[in-house]
């Protein structure tokens, strides 16, 4: 969703101390910044690249307390403690962007809706049916069956109706949270790539120019976190979601936010325009990496929608990155094994709440104030029942590094088309090549420095994906996601042999 630039602040120049360094500056991050900045402490954010710019300028901005995995799900694995307590934070995260909007006057398209859930292919109503019971249990009392969503011609069949959600503009919203932030005395520093985390008092975090931030405590809130190699990757899954945008005639649908129950299930918001809505779809997910077809996920998209609504062409497409948690709750708390380092992961495709919870919890963690979801999003939990979740999500990544054994997407770099990549085997090496518009060709290991699988290449963002914890570097090589923390190696280095696979698993 684009509404111009964000400011961009400078580089970190120099050694600075703060009471608090947040790394990452999308919803989460900022959201923790402003929080804290607003109690009085001195707080530092530094970004590896622009402000806003990672998947928070991809989100379709859906603010709801309609959790896409179930509450009955949720129920399940944590109980109905616990599934109430998370209907609490989603709740109250929407309330909090609202009252950040009264407060510091933001003009964000900022709009409370209802929110109706309805059946795709392979449920019935009793699906609709245990979710309201179930949500009910969560203390939301207000969900109800209605006969039908209102989508204009289009019948859904009854639906669940959850009411008072929210839409807003994201960017806009967070340029008013970057410029409170300065003015609360806090600083922002763009381009700043983070090496080296170290936990203690002080905390230090070390930058990739030699610069040291030296803080009471670390936030890291890079959507994946980069400080930590292996615990918290084995207990979620990175997955790409796509989304097309088309004209409808101006109000010829109600505002609202609708999401079906097909898996992976759509989601649909307008956008209002001068002239006419913007209808939003979004679906067609994928474990990222592990589908190459982004062209068809886009035509399944635009052919759903067509088949239900009257529209125009398509005008905006994009896909983004959601990290889904094994058991459908963020990790957002103290990091594991680490007494000043907190994290905020796993958005489970609810990135706007679960980072605006991140920063009313992180914040009251740092702060000593109690906060009753401390618990619920404990990055150190186990939840016992997910263990069916977690062998599935890890025997995939272990099921990953067969890429060693196999040929490449093609023989040489001479069968590339211009702007495309593909995966070569040069005999024991595999290597990620692009070709540029003008025909060069760039060459480097397709080996991921985080645990070493194979990367593949995503023709929709030109970028090369790693399928196994969802690193993500540039054409050429240069990280843009963690985990990883460093560029596809150059092709003599020692790290594109294939590694010794009994270490892997
Ligand atoms: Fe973990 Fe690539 S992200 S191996």
């Amino acid at each position: 969703m684009e509404d111009g630039p964000l400011p961009v602040p400078t580089m970190l120049h120099e050694d600075i101390e703060a009471d608090v360094c947040v790394i990452g500056a999308g919803i989460a991050g900022l959201s923790t910044a402003y929080e804290l900045t607003r109690r009085g402490l001195q707080v530092v954010v530094l970004e590896d690249g622009l402000l806003a710019a990672g998947e928070t300028e991809r989100t379709t901005a859906h603010l709801s307390n309609a959790l896409d995995d179930r509450y009955f799900q949720i129920e399940r694995l944590h109980g109905e403690h616990r599934a109430q307590l998370a209907a609490e934070s989603h709740t109250a995260a929407i309330d909090c962007i609202e009252s950040n909007v009264w407060r510091e006057k933001i003009d964000c398209d900022f709009e409370r809706l209802d929110g109706f859930l309805f059946t795709g292919p392979e449920h019935s109503t009793d699906y609709l049916e245990r979710e309201r019971e179930a949500a009910h249990r969560a203390g939301l009392a207000g969900v109800e069956m209605v006969a039908c969503a209102p989508l204009g011609s289009f019948d859904t069949g009854p639906a669940l109706k959850f009411s008072r959600q929210g839409q807003f503009h994201p960017l806009k919203y967070l340029r008013a949270l970057i410029a409170a932030i300065a003015r609360n005395g806090g600083r922002i520093f763009t381009h700043t790539h983070v090496d080296e985390i170290h936990d203690g008092t002080p905390c230090e975090v070390h930058t990739a120019t030699g610069r040291t931030v030296r803080a009471d405590a670390v936030v890291m809130a890079t959507n994946v976190p980069v400080n930590d190699r292996v615990t918290i990757h084995t207990k979620q899954a990175p997955y790409r979601t796509y989304v097309v945008a088309a004209p409808v005639p101006l109000n010829g649908m109600a505002h609202a936010l609708f999401w079906d129950t097909a898996d992976p299930y759509h989601y649909v918001r307008l956008q209002r325009c001068q002239s006419h809505d913007l209808l939003i779809v979004g679906g067609e997910d994928h474990k990222t990496g592990q589908a190459e077809d982004p062209e068809k996920r886009w035509e399944a998209l635009t052919q759903w929608a067509r088949r239900r609504f009257t529209m125009g062409a398509i005008v905006h497409r994009w896909s983004g990155q959601v990290i889904e948690p094994i058991d459908y709750l963020a990790f957002i708390g103290r990091n594991p094994g680490d007494k000043h380092v907190y994290i905020a992961t796993g958005d489970s495709g609810q990135g706007m709440t679960h980072g605006t919870i991140a920063g009313i919890l992180l914040s009251d963690l740092i702060t000593g104030r109690d906060n009753p979801w401390k618990e619920l999003y404990d990055p150190s939990r186990k939840t016992v029942r997910a263990a069916g979740e977690f062998a599935r999500e890890n025997l995939n990544v272990a099921a990953q590094y067969r890429d060693y054994a196999t040929g490449g997407d093609i023989k040489s770099a001479d069968d590339l088309m211009p702007g495309q990549g593909a995966v070569i085997r040069h005999g024991l090496r595999k290597v990620a090549a692009y070709k540029s518009e003008d025909g060069s060709v760039c060459e480097c290991s397709a080996v991921c420095p985080h645990l070493g699988c194979i990367v593949h290449w995503n023709d929709a963002e030109k970028t090369w994906d790693c399928p196994c914890h969802g690193s993500r570097f540039d054409r050429f090589g240069s990280v843009l996601n963690g985990p990883a923390i460093s560029d596809l190696k150059a092709l003599d280095a020692r790290e594109t042999q294939v590694p010794d696979l009994a270490t892997k698993d």
